[in-house]
């Protein structure tokens, strides 16, 4: 351990880790990023394979976009939102409802937990407003994640994010038995009757008391990178709107372009009453993020004056004008100078090349992907944290940055990482896996 990493490790506590294995594994030291790569201060380099946390949609240090930055650095950095607006966030708000089918206004806040927490509260809210306080639950999808702060943990399921904070939290009803799929050519994909028959008397039993059911589209990500049948987001949707239930779209990972789509709630053709997107809305250059929703909604708050009826998410930095000219930049660039064509090629590639390390190493099963999203799971007899803990250091060494999630390996990179770079992962991978689990 260098000196700084030693001053590191005395004064930052590091986010998801268990903070004894950082004395084994310390964290590296950033001296410059861009496009794919990150180099640390001793001149290694390695690609961002997991997007740092899947928020990288256009790279590290992208010049349009840095240039943004600092073009509104010079104008203002930022100013109360809740008296004043702005060119660039009339632009952006004009933008992103044009962008999404249904949509009507937009909402601001700094990150994701805190759209979601949002999304949630205009819910509950709305039915406040509207005299039906007993419409006051959430329904959520097994495996589902939200977030971690309160409300986005209630909504979020499994023990591992959760357990300890149950008593902070609200209860939240999740639906089991979702139809997942490894590519959208699975038969599921495109039918998932058999899947929905066991999911109905469970949702009957919650429609009369559900606000929101909140899902993320197509891709569980923390839940292991699961893919899942477009046709049950879309007999979902469905149900929702026959229910009079709102859909709220945590896009906080699939939404700007990921999975394919510039939102995975195209893959099912359907809009939602909410869409939640952070994380690639700005490149991940700004804690940033969007609440979209319908005028059916915001009517719901419209006239109202009384202070319960008024809605409360008073964030110091809503709607922030750096983050706001970074997301205004981003979309203009997915739009005016993004090469789809060559990026459709590469996640037919990036899967392909999962699918050849699944076949040369043969300790890799359930090789799934969509869009720029590959995953696999470590069989269950070469499995060991031990190993998988080898796998990520050895990948490193050789020029990889990846964040496996429990047995699950993923690569998740920018969204305009090119081939060779895609070969490069793929033999790093290899090689990280071979060493590690023979
Ligand atoms: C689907 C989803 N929702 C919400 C969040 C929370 O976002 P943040 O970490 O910015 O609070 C994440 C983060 O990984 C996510 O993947």
């Amino acid at each position: 351990m260098n000196h700084l990493q030693k001053k590191d490790l005395k004064y930052h506590w590091h986010p998801c880790r268990t903070l004894k294995n950082l004395e084994k594994n310390p964290p590296f030291i950033v001296k410059k990023a861009s496009g794919c790569y990150i180099e640390s201060i001793d001149g290694h380099r390695v690609i961002d394979g997991i997007s740092s946390w899947w928020c990288k949609s256009l790279g590290h240090n992208h010049p349009r976009l840095t240039a943004a930055l600092l073009a509104q650095t010079n104008r203002f950095e930022h100013v109360i939102s809740t008296t004043t607006t702005n060119q660039t966030i009339i632009e952006l708000s004009e933008m992103l409802v044009k962008l999404v089918p249904g949509m009507g206004k937009v909402f601001y806040a700094s990150d994701g937990s805190s759209a979601v927490e949002i999304a949630l509260k205009m819910s509950l809210h709305s039915r406040v407003n509207q005299g039906e306080k007993r419409r006051n639950k959430f329904l959520s999808l097994s495996n589902g994640y939200h977030g971690e702060t309160c409300g986005a943990l209630s909504v979020t399921h499994g023990d591992n994010f959760k357990k300890v904070y149950s008593s902070l939290l609200f209860d939240c009803a999740f639906i089991e038995g979702i139809p997942y799929v490894n590519s959208s050519n699975d038969a599921l994909w495109h039918d998932c009757s058999g899947h929905w028959t066991k999911v109905q008397d469970f949702l009957q039993y919650h429609a009369k008391e559900t606000t929101a059911l909140i899902l993320e589209p197509i891709v569980q990500g923390a839940g292991n990178m699961k893919i899942y049948s477009q046709d049950f987001l879309k007999r979902l949707r469905a149900w929702t709107k026959n229910h009079n239930i709102h859909l709220i779209a945590d896009e906080i990972m699939t939404g700007i372009g990921r999975t394919g789509k510039m939102f995975a709630c195209e893959h099912a053709e359907i809009t939602a009453d909410f869409m939640c997107l952070s994380k690639g809305l700005t490149s991940g250059y700004f804690p940033f993020s969007a609440v979209l929703t319908n005028n059916d909604i915001y009517n719901c708050f419209y006239d109202k004056t009384g202070l319960d009826e008024i809605f409360y998410h008073s964030h110091t930095h809503s709607g922030n004008a750096l983050g706001a000219n970074l997301a205004l930049e981003t979309l203009k660039i997915l739009k005016e100078d993004f090469d789809w064509e060559a990026f459709h090629a590469n996640t037919a590639y990036l899967l392909q090349s999962l699918q050849k390390v699944a076949e040369e190493t043969k300790i890799l099963s359930n090789v799934r992907g969509i869009g720029m999203i590959a995953a696999a799971d470590i069989k269950q007899d070469a499995y060991s944290p031990d190993r998988m803990r080898d796998m990520i250091h050895i990948a490193f060494q050789n020029g990889a940055l990846l964040r496996p999630l429990g047995k699950t390996i993923y690569w998740l990179p920018p969204l305009n990482i090119h081939k060779r770079m895609i070969d490069d992962l793929q033999g790093i991978t290899k090689r990280a896996l071979l060493r590690a689990f023979k």
